[in-house]
């Protein structure tokens, strides 16, 4: 919370000293780490953001679940927890269409004074060749999904993450932008989005808005379903013994959207189950 300077005069906006305060070592106890906050997740229908959208509901906050498929957010938001004055909305949004993004913006804004929390969650990959094969339209759609995607939420956002004393901004990136899994123009996508919530994180942070990354690996979510043996036929890969679930990611991005994490922005966090541990194995070093 925004420290009030004691000497402003009456009717002066009060001078902002700590935009964002150390937490204290006995924690609130209350667990309704969002409560009163207002927290924006993109791509809240399904999978991931579903989770994010739930977990930060839980915890107190108004949720307004951003996506393409309007009526499944709909849904999301009436199953979703309300505590106390919490008010939910969903809004129709498709991050591809720059036009549709400012507008779904101008329909948030008319009824939400102001954003804390931006979980931009919504991506996805593609079935297509190796490089060789990949033509230019896969390269684009996925490059414009995964990070021009993102790149316009934030940028329409911001004046309103502006009038929060509190804001935080979560990206959804993959393993993929980390280690060299396969995939290319996904991996790249998700790597550009790390330099950009990097880059951002640097140039907001004056304003008291912190932007950091998830990058987590194998998720049971829809993305798995066509693929043979699921996600579960994944585990092997994985230190901790399994795959991720999307309420796994959902704490991760909640704890760094919190304020929790006040000094903590521009970091990536794995959430990976110990996949990025793994060298090549003893012996090699
Ligand atoms: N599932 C995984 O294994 C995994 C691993 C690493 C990273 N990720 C990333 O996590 C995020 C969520 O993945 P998921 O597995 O939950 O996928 P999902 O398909 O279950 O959910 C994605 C959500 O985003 C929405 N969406 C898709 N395109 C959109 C658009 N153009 N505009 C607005 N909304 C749109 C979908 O409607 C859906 O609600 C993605 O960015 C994905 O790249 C997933």
């Amino acid at each position: 919370m925004t420290t009030v300077d004691p000497h402003a005069q009456d009717g002066a906006e009060p001078a902002r000293t700590a935009p964002c305060p150390a937490p204290s070592v006995r924690p609130d106890p209350s667990p309704l780490r969002f409560h009163g906050a207002v927290a924006l997740v993109v791509g809240a229908a399904h999978g991931i953001g579903a989770a994010t959208a739930e977990r930060l509901a839980a915890e107190g906050a108004s949720v307004v679940a951003a996506d393409l498929d309007l009526e499944a957010a709909t849904a999301r938001v009436a199953s979703l927890p309300r505590i106390g004055e919490a008010d939910h909305a969903a809004v129709g949004l498709d991050v591809t269409d720059r036009g549709g993004v400012d507008e779904a913006f101008a329909e948030i804004a008319e009824r939400f004074a102001r954003i804390d929390v931006l979980a931009h969650v919504a991506g996805g990959n593609v079935d297509h060749g190796g490089p060789a094969q990949t033509g230019d339209e896969v390269w684009e759609g996925l490059l414009d999904l995964n990070l021009m995607g993102p790149v316009r939420t934030v940028r329409a956002a911001l004046p309103l993450l502006r009038r929060s004393d509190r804001a935080a901004i979560v990206t959804i990136s993959s393993v993929n932008a980390l280690v060299v899994i396969g995939g290319e123009p996904y991996a790249a996508a998700k790597s550009g989005l790390l330099a950009f919530t990097q880059n951002l994180a640097a140039h907001v942070a004056a304003d008291g808005i912190r932007a950091n990354a998830v990058a987590p690996g194998t998720v049971r979510t829809r993305v798995w379903h066509g693929v043979e043996g699921g996600a579960d036929s994944l585990a092997p890969l994985y230190p901790l013994g399994r795959v991720g679930e999307a309420a796994d990611v959902a704490a991760a991005v909640a704890f760094l959207a919190s304020d929790e994490a006040a000094w903590i922005t521009g970091v990536v966090l794995p959430v990976d189950g110990g996949l990025l541990l793994q060298g090549p194995g003893p012996g090699h070093g």
